[in-house]
């Protein structure tokens, strides 16, 4: 009889842990799932990580945990970013190898890619090829790290060790902290209070520069396609580039689920950062083709309705 997997996901109750609970109950999968939290092991801890692995002996995991923030946290907090994302995946990484995982999927993200890109779309090729942008340089070259740690990995003994870099991700279970959060939560957030406070909805910047936001239930979904089905060392995930927006028409999206439209004021005071971050989609659309799987990627209208409406219901109807 074949052996059933069994799948340990770190970070498990986060943003994307939350989605990947979803893909796999609609899947009905016969394989076995466990999704963990800080709360369970502390993955900075060696001792607790090795007390992971030891109690549920997984053979495949999905490393999402992660010190993760904005702009704001990402300046501020440098040096926990840096020390506790260094620790964390360190430890699995190593932990991993040791006990014999035999597949891992290890999520980075496009903010860590090189801040001057000299020709659009970004690719998995570019990831070391300059510096990441100085705001947020601590939490990139930690993940940069742990891409080369699980490139070591597959190079001296042949571990099947997987990264993965998804692009802006939103949706339920997100973080709407205004100072930790990132773009589109926050203007969720701040959308809200502008209409509860019957002022104008602030946007921080012109609106101008471009993005490609990535459903958190269709993100769940393509990392179980690629750890089911890829063993390409390293796959950008995001929507296509022809969805690609502008902060302007989201946070219009979002002003249009509050009814509030009319009060969008855009503060140019605020610096924009980089214009846009177009990235490439052509290692993973590669792999829906070849595996003949068809993939529609949430309209971004509905994801945001669909966020916004999680947001009142969990965070102030309650
Ligand atoms: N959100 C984005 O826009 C985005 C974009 C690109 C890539 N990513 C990557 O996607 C992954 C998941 O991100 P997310 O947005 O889902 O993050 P999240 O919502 O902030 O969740 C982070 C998860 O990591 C866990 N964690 C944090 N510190 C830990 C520790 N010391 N030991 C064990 N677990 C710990 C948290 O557990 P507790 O809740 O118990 O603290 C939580 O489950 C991360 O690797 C992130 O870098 C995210």
């Amino acid at each position: 009889m074949l052996k059933r997997s069994k799948i340990l996901v770190t970070g498990g109750n986060g943003l994307v842990g939350n989605a990947i609970q979803e893909a796999v109950k609609l899947n009905n999968t016969k394989e076995e799932y466990i999704f963990l939290s800080s709360k369970d092991f502390d993955l900075t801890s060696m001792e607790q990580t090795k007390k992971m692995f030891e109690t549920h002996s997984p053979n495949k995991v999905i490393h999402l945990a992660a010190n993760v923030g904005g702009l704001f946290k990402n300046m501020n907090q440098k040096v926990e970013m840096l020390e506790k994302n260094l620790m964390i995946n360190y430890n699995v990484v190593k932990c991993a190898h040791d006990y014999k995982v035999e597949k891992m999927v290890c999520c980075l993200s496009t903010c860590i890619f090189p801040d001057k890109i000299e020709k659009y779309p970004i690719n998995e090729d570019y990831l070391h090829q300059g510096p990441p942008h100085f705001s947020n340089d601590a939490y990139a070259y930690s993940k940069r790290m742990l891409e080369i740690h699980c490139q070591s990995y597959r190079e001296n003994y042949g571990d099947n060790f997987i990264c993965v870099s998804p692009t802006n991700v939103y949706g339920p279970h997100d973080n709407f902290d205004l100072e930790n959060g990132h773009v589109l939560p926050v203007l969720i957030h701040r959308c809200f209070l502008a209409k509860k406070n019957n002022e104008d909805f602030v946007v921080r910047g012109t609106g101008k520069p471009l993005r490609q936001f990535i459903f958190s239930q269709d993100l769940a979904k393509l990392i179980l396609i690629v750890l089911e089905k890829s063993n390409d060392n390293h796959t950008i995930l995001s929507c296509p580039e022809e969805q690609e927006i502008s902060i302007k028409d989201i946070a219009i999206l979002i002003a249009k689920c509050f009814d509030y439209e009319n009060r969008i004021v855009f503060d140019s005071s605020f610096s924009d950062g980089q214009y846009k971050k177009t990235v490439s989609i052509n290692r993973i659309q590669n792999l829906l083709d070849t595996e003949n799987l068809e993939f529609n990627f949430f309209p971004i209208e509905e994801g945001i309705k669909k966020t916004v409406d999680w947001f009142i219901t969990n965070k102030y109807n309650n």
